[in-house]
């Protein structure tokens, strides 16, 4: 049950009994907010199919329904929209019911469905950078939004452990510790070598590796044979290989932790390597895949490029891996729909392997979705760099958004009242939510500018604004000693306007989680909590809540606890943390 399907249950009723029964009603929340709560459209079409007045139509309707005490007012407008207001009484005896049920009045239309939903990425011998925030902030939003939705999603990180990135980390490693057992002609196995590296010297390999090779011919060939060698099974290196993917995951994971960015699978491009041999043999013997100046491609439809399967040095390439993965995850999972969240630039890419998985039948029940998105830039507009020109590891970006937080602390725009360990602990929520926030508020498509010292005020569409109203919806039910739980026994009476609109707002809840779901769009979740703190500011600062009649503090106590329980809900769609103080 929610507000949109008692209103559409009434006007249809009208449409019945005035006599219109195969009529679209047409119900929505009305574009005017300052003259109806709902309108109906559905007298224009009607009209017109009966070449009558939509005016006359119209107010046939209306009569019917002006009789449903459910309405306060009922007119006809303009050509025939039919503008209607719920009565406050309507209102209050509908929030229980509504607003305390698990998903707060939605209700899904359609058939839920079993959903693989692919983002983060992460590398292994790569930091992960400021370019993984969105993907893995995105996705996992999207991945609670559809949860929440009813549909089964399984979240994969798509690890990237396989390919040219391996073989120089391999390359670099065995020229800074030569003497590791990896690289002996007679190597068995490490068990109980306590390897020399860190995480550090993983991630810094790479970018020194990638350098040298560009730069350097024989280091480019002995890296590009260190990828083949590791591919087809080398011990020694598939060994060392193992334990610097131990050591990044480890690493990523503990990011991922402390950004509350959840995954439920880690699968590593590297299991696909004998599915991908398969496949490709599979592929050319269908003829789907042909030879092509020495490499094994896929012909494209049109101006697109071909989809290189295996190179001309016989290493096999992203695509493959790719479509490999479809192919386990449909054996697996046999999932409805696979999504994929990366940075616009990876467009052809995955139109490239949806087109092969099409052509080859390989996930005939799957439908595909290329989720991209922006680039987090710098104030010139271009991808974020550094005060040298580097590329920011994600831990730095979160530890800017800490320090901004904390920055704030001291400045006394935040946590006035905290003792400092509080200050510690709350500015690192405050500073991650702001990070988090920031970037699922901003439409998908869209470039935004990273801006630590912007996204950490507490005025505006920011994080920390949402917070400071959700921690004093917690603090006003704390100071008058009121549970947050929800009762069937809160009477709600609206005496101020700033009450009704709160609780329209709590109502509007269904039509906010329906939009973000069909078009993947966190940032609709996010201005609909923006809205409803703002109403709740509002709310806060309109009606006094000591001092009032008896039933009337009730009330504002209720509305209160509606309005922390549906933001809460929010904010986890939104994968944000609340704390209790700020
Ligand atoms: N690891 C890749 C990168 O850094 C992103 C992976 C995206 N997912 C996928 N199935 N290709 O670009």
């Amino acid at each position: 049950m929610n507000l949109m399907s008692e209103v559409k249950k009434r006007v249809q009723n009208a449409f019945d009994v005035a006599g219109f029964t195969n009529a679209d009603i047409l119900v929505k929340v009305s574009d005017r907010p300052d003259m109806s709560d709902y309108q109906s459209n559905g007298a224009l079409p009607l009209a017109k199919k009966e070449k009558k007045n939509p005016r006359e139509i119209a107010s046939k309707i209306a009569d019917e329904l002006k009789k449903d005490s459910f309405f306060k007012t009922v007119s006809v407008d303009g050509p025939g929209f039919i503008n209607m207001t719920i009565a406050d009484e309507a209102l209050a005896h509908l929030a229980y019911p509504i607003l305390s049920t698990p998903k707060g009045g939605y209700e899904r239309a359609d058939k839920p469905k079993k959903v693989v939903l692919d983002y983060g990425g992460p590398n292994v011998g790569k930091a992960l950078h400021i370019g993984h925030l969105r993907p893995a902030n995105i996705g996992d939003s999207v991945r609670r939004i559809m949860a929440f939705a009813g549909d089964e999603t399984i979240g994969d990180a798509h690890l990237g452990d396989w390919g040219r990135p391996m073989g120089l980390v391999i390359t670099e490693l065995k020229h800074t510790y030569p003497d590791m057992p990896y690289f002996k002609a007679d190597y068995v196995s490490d068990e109980g070598y306590q390897i020399p590296f860190t995480i550090k010297d993983v991630a810094e390999a790479y970018p020194t590796a990638s350098a040298k090779a560009k730069a350097d011919e024989t280091y480019m060939a002995e890296a590009k044979e260190a990828t083949r060698l590791l591919q087809t099974g080398h011990k020694g290196y598939y060994d060392l290989w193992k334990r610097f993917v131990e050591i990044t995951v480890a690493d990523d994971k503990e990011i991922f932790d402390t950004l509350g960015i959840h995954f439920d699978l880690w699968w590593g491009e590297s299991r696909e390597n004998e599915r991908g041999i398969q496949m490709v043999e599979r592929m050319k013997e269908k003829g789907l895949a042909v030879l092509d100046d020495g490499a094994i491609v896929v012909p494209m439809e049109g101006d697109t490029p071909p989809a290189i399967l295996v190179n001309s040095a016989g290493a096999m390439m992203y695509a493959t891996t790719d479509l490999a993965t479809i192919e386990e995850r449909v054996e697996v999972f046999q999932p409805n729909e696979i999504i994929y969240f990366t940075d616009l630039r990876q467009g052809l890419h995955f139109s490239q392997v949806f087109a092969v998985a099409q052509k080859d039948g390989m996930a005939p029940n799957v439908h595909f979705e290329f989720q991209g998105f922006g680039t987090i830039t710098g104030a010139d507009n271009k991808p974020y760099k550094t005060r040298d020109g580097g590329v920011a590891s994600l831990r730095s970006v979160i530890e800017m958004a800490e320090e901004a937080a904390r920055k704030k602390m001291d400045a006394g725009e935040i946590g006035r009242d905290l003792t400092d360990d509080e200050k510690k602990e709350i500015s690192k929520i405050v500073g991650i939510s702001a990070l988090k926030f920031i970037d699922l508020a901003n439409d998908k498509i869209k470039n935004y500018i990273f801006d630590p010292d912007k996204m950490t005020s507490t005025e505006g569409k920011t994080g920390p604004y949402l917070l400071y109203a959700m921690v004093r919806m917690k603090s006003v039910l704390e100071k008058m000693n009121v549970s947050a739980e929800l009762s069937a026994a809160d009477k709600i009476v609206l005496t101020m306007p700033a009450e009704r609109n709160l609780l329209l707002r709590l109502f509007a809840l269904p039509e906010a989680v329906q939009t973000a779901y069909d078009n993947r769009a966190p940032h609709v979740i996010a201005d609909y909590l923006y809205k409803l703190c703002q109403d709740f500011n509002l709310f806060y600062h309109d009606c006094s809540i000591k001092g009032s009649a008896e039933e009337i503090q009730q009330s504002r106590l209720a509305l209160t606890k509606y309005a922390l329980h549906i933001s809460l809900k929010m904010a986890d769609l939104l994968g944000l943390k609340v704390p209790n103080k700020m």
